[in-house]
């Protein structure tokens, strides 16, 4: 199997000219909304609901994605638990791995029905297991597969489909692992602009390396959009200068205790509802990175929070270690 080149996210004509046959005038349509100025990127076992409404905390405006979500899945699983999310997620575009074109179509429909304002078909995620159901990155070798695909999503809903692709498909790459492939994509965020320059109507997002908002915001000198994956994740208080940064629009929160806090509710419910605090709280570990407690908080979930009745009352106790003058710290640090 071919290892494939640098991540990035391109709207449907990504793979322009094996789409073209198939779109109705006008050939791209731009989307709908502004949120794709800075997204989210889908990340398996990261990017569940829980992550989303913390994420949603920190960020009003990004554009959020589901973990990708195989047809299989989306056909025959537990659909509530698998597609479930919260109604202040939006905006949250689903996720789709497959290759079967009527699968696809159905689980965008079902997607689009239960409110998604997005579906995204992924032809750029080299995990192993994706692998092995002819979907994900080997699906960049395969483009006519990838038209059919996306023209039968798109007669499929009125929400905007898009399709999440590698740059490229190079056999040089194939020391790589998947993992490291994907950890470590080698970029070349050059040829995107060139990209986004020789087809000016088409979205345009990019992704891969993103370290900070700010260079997030000069990526948007050559692209629509930007799509931030570990980054968010593993240090999601950057997230608080996306609003500000990107859409000129107020941080919803003037500090990240305060958005931790404003969890709480959130994490009240869940728990009564029988989910465990560390499938919350664990996506919330890098929100002190680099402040003083920031430890000790990150520490007493560590330990606390996997226990049989750990609820909101350990969350707090974990943010007491933590200062309000926590983001005055950091930015003091850096
Ligand atoms: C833990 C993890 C899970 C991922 N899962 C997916 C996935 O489900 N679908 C997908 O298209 N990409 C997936 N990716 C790739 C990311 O969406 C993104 O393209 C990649 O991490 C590069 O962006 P970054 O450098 O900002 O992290 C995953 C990446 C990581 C680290």
């Amino acid at each position: 199997m071919a290892r494939l080149r640098r991540v990035c996210n391109f709207g449907p004509a990504g793979i322009y000219a094996f789409l073209q046959p198939h779109l109705s005038q006008p050939r791209f349509k731009p989307l709908k909304n502004q949120a794709h100025r800075f997204c989210i990127a889908p990340m398996m076992e990261w990017t569940d609901r829980h992550c989303r409404f913390f994420h949603r905390l920190l960020t009003r405006r990004a554009l959020i994605y589901t973990e990708m979500i195989t047809t299989g899945a989306v056909l025959r699983g537990d659909r509530a638990r698998l597609l479930g999310f919260d109604p202040a997620e939006h905006p949250v575009a689903l996720q789709l791995g497959g290759s079967d074109p009527a699968a696809l179509a159905q689980s965008a429909r079902i997607g689009a029905d239960l409110g998604y304002d997005e579906v995204n078909l992924n032809v750029g995620c080299p995990s192993d297991r994706v692998q092995e159901g002819r979907f994900g990155a080997c699906l960049m070798a395969e483009p006519r597969l990838v038209g059919d695909c996306v023209a039968v999503m798109k007669a499929a809903v009125k929400i905007p489909v898009t399709v999440k692709c590698r740059i490229g498909i190079d056999d040089q790459d194939a020391g790589l692992s998947p993992r490291e492939n994907r950890d470590i994509p080698p970029l070349d965020y050059e040829r995107v602009y060139r990209l986004k320059r020789a087809h000016p109507a088409l979205p345009i997002i990019i992704n891969g390396g993103i370290p900070s908002v700010a260079a997030a915001a000069a990526h948007l000198d050559h692209v629509d959009g930007v799509m931030m994956g570990r980054a968010a994740y593993q240090e999601p208080w950057r997230l608080l200068d996306v609003d500000p940064t990107l859409f000129g629009a107020p941080a919803p929160f003037d500090s990240s205790r305060a958005a931790a806090c404003a969890l709480v509710p959130y994490i009240e419910r869940e728990v009564a509802r029988g989910a465990r605090l560390h499938a919350i709280t664990r996506h919330v570990l890098g929100l002190f990175h680099a402040v003083p407690g920031a430890r000790a908080f990150r520490r007493h979930l560590a330990t606390e929070a996997v226990k049989p009745g750990a609820g909101a009352k350990t969350f707090l106790d974990a943010l007491a270690f933590v200062g309000d003058g926590a983001d005055a710290a950091r930015t003091a640090a850096a």
